[in-house]
């Protein structure tokens, strides 16, 4: 019974995480043969999300020679920023106009970077693209900045509809910032082109905006050095970036939260700025991050042997997940542009309708946009997935009549 003296009885009623309510749904589906293809996690062919080797052998040496659990301060660990930097910049990532905080996950860093934008330029808007995870919109809103959906997606192709992204970007005002997906984009699948990353970085030079790179699947969509090449094209051309790191994925270590800020700036004394803006930002919101997570992916990539195991099992992934696209591309018309995609997710052609009836008539759970966790997907499920599919695809390929409508990226909505 609702008290109205109680002090929480002010609070609005909320609405569960779309993509965290699926989690529980999938859970709750008694059928044997039910196919999760829900939340963004890796899955082997038998549907197992195991802790990777070289975490393992990782976690077993942290066990058995970590010295001491002392914090370790608000930056984190500085080894952890810096073997990261080289995974994700290169030969040459150090440099004293550039610098890493150690977050909890990429959502940590995502909303650190919008406290930073909230407290230097608080008028910016932040463009993104539509569709995006759902939680962009709402980690840019808690920091009090505006964020505004912009074209993105051809649905009828399943690309990037490059051009009307920036004609719609043409309202972008200096100071604004501009939120990309580093590749394999959450929910679409698709990738800018070199092309388009050079395009992207000029444009952001003519208009002065902030470009913000969310990079959460490295190494799961070409090749650790390829899904890295958009940052840099970026960061080299441009005067100010933030990077939105993410190990939560390629290191397999999702609950460990393992995440890192990027901050590049114009000299090394606008980065000094940045760098001890964010350190009192991160003070406030989690003081310091969590360590054990980074401390495994530090010890994987500080040995030879481990870093070399670790990226023999991510090609392992990436290779699954290729094949998965191929074979999903191949079973339909409609499906076709998959192949071309990267990463664990991909758009189906579908609307809420579909959506619904394959959860409900075969167990197929998927969130609500038609966005499917290509992970989830296996030699053994796939038939039967594609023949409860191809009855809700058009014959040629347009999606059908109930494809979702367009949606700003700060409705709270299940996607
Ligand atoms: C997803 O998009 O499924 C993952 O990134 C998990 C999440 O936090 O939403």
């Amino acid at each position: 019974m609702s008290d109205p003296h109680c002090p929480f009885a002010a609070l609005s009623p909320q609405n569960p995480d779309g993509l965290l309510a699926l989690i529980a749904m999938h859970r709750a589906d008694p059928r044997p043969g039910k196919i999760d293809l829900g939340v963004g996690i890796y899955r082997d062919a038998d549907g197992r999300t195991p802790v990777m080797r070289a975490v393992k052998a990782a976690e077993a040496r942290l066990l058995a020679e970590q010295p001491t659990k002392a914090y370790l301060g608000s930056e984190g660990d500085p080894r952890y920023a810096e073997l990261i930097a080289e995974l994700l910049l290169g030969p040459g990532a150090d440099d004293p106009r550039r610098f890493c905080l150690q977050t909890p996950g990429g959502t940590g860093a995502l909303r650190l970077g919008a406290e930073l934008i909230a407290r230097m330029a608080p008028q910016a808007r932040v463009w993104i693209g539509d569709p995006t995870w759902p939680n962009h919109g709402p980690i840019f809103s808690a920091a009090r900045l505006v964020p505004i959906a912009h074209a993105f997606f051809d649905r009828a192709t399943g690309t990037i509809a490059f051009d009307a992204m920036m004609a719609a970007l043409a309202d972008a005002r200096a100071g604004d910032v501009l939120l990309l997906h580093g590749g394999c984009h959450n929910p679409t699948g698709t990738q800018f082109s070199p092309d388009q990353w050079r395009a992207l970085a000029q444009f952001c030079i003519a208009r002065g905006l902030l470009p913000f790179i969310d990079l959460a699947y490295q190494g799961l969509g070409d090749g650790l050095d390829e899904d890295a090449g958009g940052v840099r094209l970026m960061v080299d051309a441009v005067p100010g970036a933030m990077i939105a790191y993410s190990c939560d994925k390629n290191f397999g270590l999702y609950r460990e939260r393992v995440g890192a800020l990027w901050i590049q700036a114009a000299t090394p004394i606008t980065a000094d700025l940045a760098r001890a803006n964010l350190l009192t930002l991160a003070r406030i919101l989690w003081s310091m991050p969590p360590d054990h997570g980074a401390a495994v992916v530090r010890i994987i990539l500080d040995d030879a042997a481990l870093a070399q195991d670790w990226r023999a099992e991510l090609t392992t992934m990436r290779a699954r997940l290729n094949a998965v696209r191929g074979s999903l591309a191949a079973a339909h018309p409609a499906l076709a542009a998959i192949a071309g995609q990267r990463g664990m997710f991909s758009l189906l052609p579908v609307g809420p309708d579909a959506v619904a009836r394959l959860r409900q008539e075969h167990g197929i759970h998927m969130a609500g946009s038609g966005r499917i966790n290509i992970a989830g997907l296996s030699p053994a499920n796939l038939p039967r997935f594609t023949d409860a599919l191809a009855a809700c695809l058009p014959g040629d390929g347009a999606p059908r009549q109930d494809a979702p409508p367009r949606t700003t990226i700060c409705e709270d909505m299940e996607r």
